[in-house]
């Protein structure tokens, strides 16, 4: 299994899971970056017209990303990124239209405040309709090593 663990971090937190997941799993590590960065207003999600509220909202929203990576070589892509009003940021979506994701095995995973992936992996399936998407799982800050790993294992993913 060739992995890619493709992951978007806004204030650091789903990267610093990432980056274990992807020791994990012996996987590849790919950061989803914007090309107009997050600025500290733009995260405010108590005012209704910030950035972040208004892309939100907007379901159509796409954030450019600032680089690509050519994800044709990979069998499975693990996507990571921090809840946003109970889905996953638009940027994801961004990534998943990108490029092609058909029979790709795509396991999507967040940080969050405490809420669950919430409409994430539907969301997400719209943007990738052929892909084959695997449950995901919402981790706290510090996930321990243990407990990636038996999710890994749980996905087939790993030995
Ligand atoms: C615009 C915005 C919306 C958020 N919405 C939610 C939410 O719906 N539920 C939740 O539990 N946390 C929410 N959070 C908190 C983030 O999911 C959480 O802080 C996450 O771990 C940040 O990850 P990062 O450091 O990788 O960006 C939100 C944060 C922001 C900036």
């Amino acid at each position: 299994m060739k992995i890619l663990v493709a992951f978007f971090s806004a204030s650091g937190i789903t990267k610093e899971v990432a980056q274990t997941i992807a020791g994990v799993a012996n996987a590849d590590i790919f950061e989803i970056t914007p090309q107009v960065p997050y600025s500290k207003a733009d995260l405010d999600w108590t005012n209704e017209t910030s950035r972040t509220t208004l892309e939100s909202k907007d379901k159509a929203s796409r954030p450019k990303i600032a680089k690509s990576i050519d994800i044709s070589g990979y069998d499975a892509i693990l996507i990571g990124f921090p809840i946003w009003w109970y889905s996953a940021p638009h940027i994801i979506n961004s990534f998943l239209e990108s490029q092609d994701f058909s029979g790709k095995i795509i396991v999507p995973f967040s940080t969050s405040g405490g809420s669950e992936l919430g409409s994430a992996p539907k969301d997400m399936q719209k943007s990738a309709p052929n892909a084959v998407f695997k449950t995901g799982q919402k981790f706290n800050f510090g996930a321990t090593r243990a407990s990636i790993r038996k999710w890994l294992q749980d996905l087939g993913l790993i030995a």
